[in-house]
């Protein structure tokens, strides 16, 4: 796919970004199965700035992270906050030439984006060691109530088109792909902050807590 500078064409958008996406990567983290990912290599498709991945190794240290993204400015903030931890941060035609290198794979609310969820199950397979878990979290489709204005907003500033999908599309294209596929909530510990301008997003403040029914992480893991 074509390269963008970034995601949003709004600064702030991309921005606040990691904000109010860290509660859930957090949530992504706590929930997983696995406890011990020493020696694990990761991938983060979709990863933005890199928050992600970076989040992960402070709470669960991992051998080596991947992180793909279409924007090309994202990777570079990535890339300058990364430190000492062992991650690099790519386009994700870098996954083409690999197969078999990644024990688990993550991405959150960036399936939603994507044009064609079979090819990209058949990526992560292909990606994937024999065994390998990918945890996909997002709440953006089309049985989750704000979804109508959600989509309008997000369309105003999203640089990539943005489709809209059922719940059962993502399941579909992985269980045609050869993964098992298995699904929670994705719950926020403790407090989230009712953010200054959510209205566009929620527009009462109790969405916040029905929005949690819908925000989901799918368990697909890679058979034989
Ligand atoms: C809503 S943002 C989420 C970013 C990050 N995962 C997070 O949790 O903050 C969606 C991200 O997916 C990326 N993206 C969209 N389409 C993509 C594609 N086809 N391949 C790779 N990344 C893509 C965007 O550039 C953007 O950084």
């Amino acid at each position: 796919m074509t390269q963008i500078d970034t995601w949003a064409n709004i600064q702030n958008e991309e921005d606040v970004m990691n904000d109010h996406h860290a509660p859930f990567w957090r949530a992504m983290i706590r929930q997983m199965d696995e406890k011990d990912i020493q020696n694990r290599t990761v991938l983060d498709f979709g990863c933005n700035q890199g928050g992600f991945l970076r989040t992960l190794f402070r709470i669960k240290p991992f051998k080596k992270g991947l992180g793909v993204d279409l924007a090309v400015k994202s990777l570079n903030t990535a890339q300058k906050l990364k430190g000492n931890m062992p991650l690099q941060y790519e386009t994700p035609d870098i996954l083409d030439n690999m197969a078999a290198e990644f024990d688990l794979a993550f991405s959150h609310d960036v399936i939603y984006l994507l044009p064609d969820l079979d090819e990209h199950a058949r990526k992560i397979r292909h990606v994937l060691k024999t065994g390998g878990v990918y945890y996909a979290a997002t709440g953006c489709y089309s049985e989750m109530p704000l979804w109508p204005i959600w989509k309008k907003e997000v369309e105003s500033y999203s640089n990539v088109p943005v489709p809209d999908y059922s719940i059962n599309d993502f399941a579909n294209a992985f269980w045609k792909a050869g993964f098992d596929v298995a699904i929670q909530k994705c719950i926020p510990e403790g407090f989230v902050n009712c953010w200054q301008g959510r209205q566009k997003y929620f527009p009462q403040v109790t969405d916040f807590l029905k929005y949690y029914d819908y925000k989901i992480i799918f368990r697909f893991s890679k058979q034989g």
